[in-house]
């Protein structure tokens, strides 16, 4: 962006559900609602990491046109809206066929009081699935030493594939497949994690927003009750993303 263009901007605010937020050249909606301590939903975004706009859960309305917040700039002046009825009731029907096309047992989970997709399905007020459960059978990759993959609860949200790329020069993951066929898979000529350089120290090993890639031999350390959204809810202005 140009010195003008930054200059045009300074100071300059868009309103989100009726209330003003500012922003700074560049950010996005959900950037600048996020740093004024607004809540937008969403599962794959991260703030160290490019956006991707696959999940859509943070969809928005501007002028009254949907788009992802994630990766809609903020403009001088636009009404967003985002906490209505209506944009709730089509997230939580998002997370609803997410839950249904993965085994999310959170009970069984170790992610559960971690995992961003629960909290982000308490937000929503999803108390059920509404729709039926596919109950796939996939592989689960522990081939690895100090990690394993449980591909049933990949949500596909591209954030391991960006933290192995981006922060540790790897390109361990990639995305094959469309549509419903879309799903994770691992660069290595076995396709399994143990025949790949990943280590446990990996930005790609913790990033996980939900329990696909956890640490082997780590289960409960952190009781139930003590987990990141046990005590705050995934709308907190003061919750950290996964690292
Ligand atoms: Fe914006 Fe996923 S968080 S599309």
């Amino acid at each position: 962006m140009s010195t003008l263009a930054k200059t045009a901007t300074a100071g300059a605010t868009f309103s989100l559900d009726g209330k003003d937020v500012p922003f700074e050249p560049g950010e996005t909606i959900l950037q600048a609602a996020r740093r004024a301590g607004r809540y937008i939903p969403h599962l794959c975004w991260h703030p160290d990491f490019h956006p991707q706009g696959s999940c859509r859960v943070c969809t928005v309305k501007v002028k009254g046109r949907p788009g992802s917040a994630c990766t809609l700039h903020a403009s001088a002046g636009a009404q967003v809206e985002s906490n209505t009825d209506a944009l709730n009731a089509e997230r939580k029907t998002l997370l609803q066929m997410l839950f249904v096309e993965g085994n999310h047992f959170c009970p069984s989970c170790e992610k559960s009081g971690n995992c961003l997709l629960q909290a982000t399905a308490y937000e929503m007020n999803m108390q059920d699935m509404l729709f039926d459960e596919f109950y796939p059978r996939r592989a689960i990759d522990a081939s690895h030493a100090d990690l394993l993959i449980d591909f049933n609860r990949c949500i596909v949200c591209e954030l391991c594939v960006r933290a192995s790329h981006d922060i540790d020069g790897k390109d361990i993951f990639a995305i094959a497949g469309h549509g419903m066929g879309t799903h994770l898979v691992v660069n290595s000529l076995s396709g399994q994690l143990g025949d790949t350089g990943m280590a446990l120290t990996d930005r790609a090993a913790s990033i996980c927003p939900v329990g696909a890639i956890l640490p082997k031999r780590r289960g409960f350390v952190i009781p139930i009750g003590e987990r990141r959204y046990d005590p705050r809810s995934a709308a907190d202005p003061g919750v950290q993303e996964a690292s």
